[in-house]
């Protein structure tokens, strides 16, 4: 199915890194994204962002997706508007590995509840074209690297990799028992980058965990040198092996997955997996040279002990996600090192 003006899809977690581009990807491919977002690890300022990017009055409802009475409201009054919601990018979660071992009900109640609560409302609209964020996580340690949809899961490492596991259980089960549901469920590696004008990019709350947040705050001096988590892994270099992929790279494979779901003509319901990641595997070190090459600057850091819970090496076979959504990874881990150090660089002045 074609796009047109009035194709309207709601993009849960909207102010979010990853749905604030992925929402401009919507907009850039015909689609008209409605925005949601209860703003818990987010800015309104990202929304300016996106409205910016899109130069357009992209609308956004500051709700909780568990709320399922504004949510209701939500749908009814895209309807009685004209603009009826046809499909939903549903981001909206809680993403922190550490706080989720420390909150674990929280945990399950906003990520597994939250979308409990969405498909409930949705399906009372007959909204059946859901596009959802489950990760790599869902695998823990493989045996066998890259790792194919076929992969099987391993006990989850945390609960928020519970969460993802149990989402996309109950994403599988709840199509079952309706028809024509289409659902892709899309497995991201490590995201990385920032849109390339600046205007978006990802807003860590306090001390980073992820890799190139803490990276780039390093390099611009707001911490000190980052600790290289483990340099005596089975691995080339001795430091862990991840696939690293574009932020809108991602963002432009859940338009292909958008529109998959739209392409179904089955009255069955249609349920997939797909792994969005570049299929090259890089170690921290390689990623800390990518990163100088990238941009010219020195990379202060020191080697240390290895970080509980971290996988060894695991990267994506992504054939399928080619071929059957026709998408593949096509910025290089350079340009998406310069894209985040350009974001780093504005967030400094904003
Ligand atoms: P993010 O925190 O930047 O975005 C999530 C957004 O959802 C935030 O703006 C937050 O305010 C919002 N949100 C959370 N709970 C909500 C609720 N109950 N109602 C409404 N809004 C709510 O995270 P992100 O990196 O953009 O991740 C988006 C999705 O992708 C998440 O589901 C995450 O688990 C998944 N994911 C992320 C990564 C990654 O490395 N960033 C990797 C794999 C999967
Ligand atoms: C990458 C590599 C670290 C920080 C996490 C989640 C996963 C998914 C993506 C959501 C590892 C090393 C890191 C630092 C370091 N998210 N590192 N020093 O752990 O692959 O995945 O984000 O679904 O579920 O677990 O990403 O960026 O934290 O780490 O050496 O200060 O960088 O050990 O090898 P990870 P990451």
């Amino acid at each position: 199915m074609s796009p047109t003006p009035k194709t309207h899809v709601l993009v849960t977690g909207g102010a979010g890194y990853i749905g604030s581009h992925a929402a401009v990807a919507l907009h850039e491919a015909g689609y008209a994204p409605v925005l949601l977002d209860n703003l818990h690890n987010s800015e309104m300022q990202v929304v300016d962002g996106v409205r910016k990017l899109c130069d357009h009055e992209v609308p956004f409802h500051a709700i909780d997706v568990r709320d399922a009475s504004a949510l209701e409201s939500l749908f009814r009054d895209c309807i009685e508007a004209g603009n009826p919601i046809q499909g939903i990018l549903h981001f909206a979660a809680h993403k922190a590995v550490g706080e989720s071992v420390a909150h674990p009900a929280m945990y399950a109640s906003n990520n597994v509840g939250g979308l409990g609560t969405l498909l409930q409302v949705a399906s009372a609209f007959d909204v059946r074209n859901v596009v959802f964020s489950s990760s790599c996580t869902v695998y823990g340690e493989p045996d066998v690297v890259p790792v194919d949809e076929s992969t099987p899961f391993q006990e989850a490492e945390s609960p928020y990799g519970w969460t993802k596991q149990a989402c996309e259980r109950v994403l599988k089960d709840h199509a079952a028992t309706h028809v024509a549901h289409r659902v892709a469920l899309l497995r991201y590696f490590n995201p990385i980058g920032a849109h390339p004008s600046a205007l978006l990019g990802e807003l860590p709350l306090g001390v980073p965990n992820n890799l190139i947040p803490f990276l780039t705050q390093a390099v611009a001096g707001i911490r000190g040198a980052l600790t290289v988590f483990g340099g005596d892994y089975p691995t080339p270099d001795g430091t862990c092996i991840r696939d690293y992929l574009h932020v809108m790279d991602l963002a432009e494979a859940h338009v292909a997955a958008l529109r998959w779901c739209f392409d179904q003509t089955a009255h069955t319901p249609v349920v997939r997996s797909f792994n969005l990641g570049t299929g090259q595997g890089a170690s921290v070190l390689e990623v800390i040279q990518a990163f100088e090459r990238a941009t010219g600057e020195t990379v202060p850091f020191t080697m240390g002990e290895r970080r509980s819970g971290d996988v060894v090496s695991i990267w994506a076979d992504a054939s399928r996600a080619k071929e059957e959504l026709g998408w593949t990874a096509e910025r290089s881990l350079e340009e998406a090192l310069a894209d985040a150090w350009r974001w780093q660089q504005r967030l400094k002045t904003r």
